[in-house]
């Protein structure tokens, strides 16, 4: 598991999609590239499927492709650096006749920005979060009439695979572009949810993520979170769902973590600060003390669990005393990982045009402030595995030094001597561990 890095965004560990197929000489190829969240990776499955639909063969890289679509990230402004960076390679690739259409799509899509790199660069198509379906015609495929996205369908018969429970989000966080680009929040009916679950499951999918930007706000006629959760629980043999917002985290789910077996023990709840005066700032709607309870809660109900969160660096006006009371927080939490944040202006967020801004040099210094302290807790949590016997999920397969990539109960990243295949469970015993990753020993058995 990665920790405590800028460049990630929410999603704590990538899942990966489908693999692609090599283009078989003639055929139309196309090639997707996914920036960002879960939500993304998760828009880029059903893209897979249309491309696939529409008689596209899947190629890697862009000099194979005839189409290429980048489905983007815009929570910070390194996001959009990234993508500026792909366009001009695809301009180039284009005056050499080798790219022939690019497809921009995704949040950058869905704000003002894109009719600046449409001037810039040589983009054929820009698509929203909320318009993925008019992706069909631009292939070939007859027009589709969608009037959400959840209802699209993914991609089947991975070993693991995500399932969207809502879109958008009713939150206005200082900071965020997200309400912006996705709307506000729409929660997909729990017979949709268990349907798309079960199918998945028939078709061999072993690991179900919930997807959605505050999950845990889900409500659909009289159902809450917890009542979703539990019911997936009970159709999927292993369930995880990212992500959350403190202020509609109940406790109720809290337990069920601890006590439903084919849960992940692993909370990814988002913090963003320890100071109340920050909180405030930022509308998060919550003080500290309260997030401290909830973690207590989790801590109580999943004593072996991991705990993750989002915390955002330099927030215009953040004091030295705001910057204080985070590290505090951090140290009474005792995080697994954290995803620290410098902050980015976004061009519409309040926070943009406040007053307070903090130079580059003391950001930084509070970024590895906050980053130290949560890899010493890390570490000196992971010490205390050491020496165990771990059932371990394998997402990812063995490359040439041996070694898969997997995931215990707890929802600690381990890497594993193993052969095993994803979507398998091995047991080993843990040998050793880093702040951000177990390290088990020789193969474990086939469970
Ligand atoms: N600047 C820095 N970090 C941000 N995030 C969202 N918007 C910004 C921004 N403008 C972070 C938050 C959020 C995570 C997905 O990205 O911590 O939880
Ligand atoms: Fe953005 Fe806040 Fe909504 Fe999260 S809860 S998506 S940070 S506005």
């Amino acid at each position: 598991m990665s920790s405590a890095t800028q460049t990630t965004a929410t999603a704590p560990i990538p899942l990966s999609s489908k693999p692609a197929g090599r283009a078989s000489l003639g055929a139309k190829t196309a090639c997707i590239r996914t920036f960002g969240c879960q939500m993304n990776v998760h828009d880029s499955d059903r893209i897979r499927r249309m491309i696939q639909d529409a008689g596209y063969a899947e190629v890697q890289r862009y000099e194979d492709a005839d189409l290429v679509i980048l489905n983007t990230c815009y929570v910070r402004e390194n996001a959009v650096d990234r993508v500026k960076g792909h366009l001009g390679e695809l301009n180039r690739l284009r005056r050499e006749g080798r790219v022939k259409r690019v497809a921009l799509t995704g949040c950058i899509g869905a704000a003002e920005e894109s009719a600046a790199l449409r001037e810039t660069y040589d983009i054929d198509l820009v698509l929203g979060t909320h318009n993925t379906y008019e992706l069909a015609e631009f292939v070939g495929l007859p027009t589709m009439r969608e009037t959400y996205t959840p209802e699209l369908p993914g991609t089947e018969g991975g070993h693991n695979a995500f399932v969207t429970i809502m879109t958008g989000c009713n939150y206005q966080c200082s900071y965020c572009i997200v309400p912006t680009v996705r709307g506000r929040m729409i929660c997909r009916p729990m017979g949709s949810v268990i349907g798309e679950v079960e199918r998945l499951v028939a078709g061999g999918t072993g690991y179900v993520t919930l997807l959605g930007q505050t999950v845990d706000a889900w409500r659909h006629e009289g159902k809450r979170f917890c009542d979703l959760l539990e019911a997936v629980s009970e159709s999927a043999p292993r369930v995880w769902f990212t992500t959350s917002h403190p202020s509609n985290m109940e406790d109720r789910t809290l337990r069920a973590i601890g006590e439903r077996d084919t849960l992940v023990k692993r909370l990814h709840l988002p913090v963003q600060s320890g100071s109340d005066r920050m909180l405030r700032v930022m509308h998060r709607g919550y003080k500290a003390e309260r997030y401290r309870r909830k973690i207590e809660v989790f801590r109580e109900a999943a004593p072996d669990g991991t705990l993750s969160t989002d915390i955002i660096v330099g927030h215009p006006g953040e004091t030295e005393e705001d910057h204080e009371q985070t590290l505090r927080l951090v140290e009474d939490c005792s995080f697994d990982s954290a995803y620290i944040f410098k902050f980015s202006p976004r061009r519409g967020t309040e926070a943009a045009s406040l007053p307070g801004t903090v130079p580059d040099a003391v950001v930084q210094r509070r970024f590895l402030e906050v980053l130290r302290l949560v890899e010493q807790n890390a570490f000196t949590r992971n010490q205390r595995i050491v020496g165990g016997e771990e059932e371990i999920y394998i997402r990812h397969g063995s490359t040439e030094d041996g070694k898969a990539i997997g995931e215990t109960w707890s929802g600690h990243a381990v890497h594993v001597n193993t052969k095993a295949e994803p979507g398998n469970y091995v047991k080993a015993r843990i040998e050793s561990a880093g702040p951000h990753v177990l390290y088990a020993g020789e193969p474990g058995t086939l469970v």
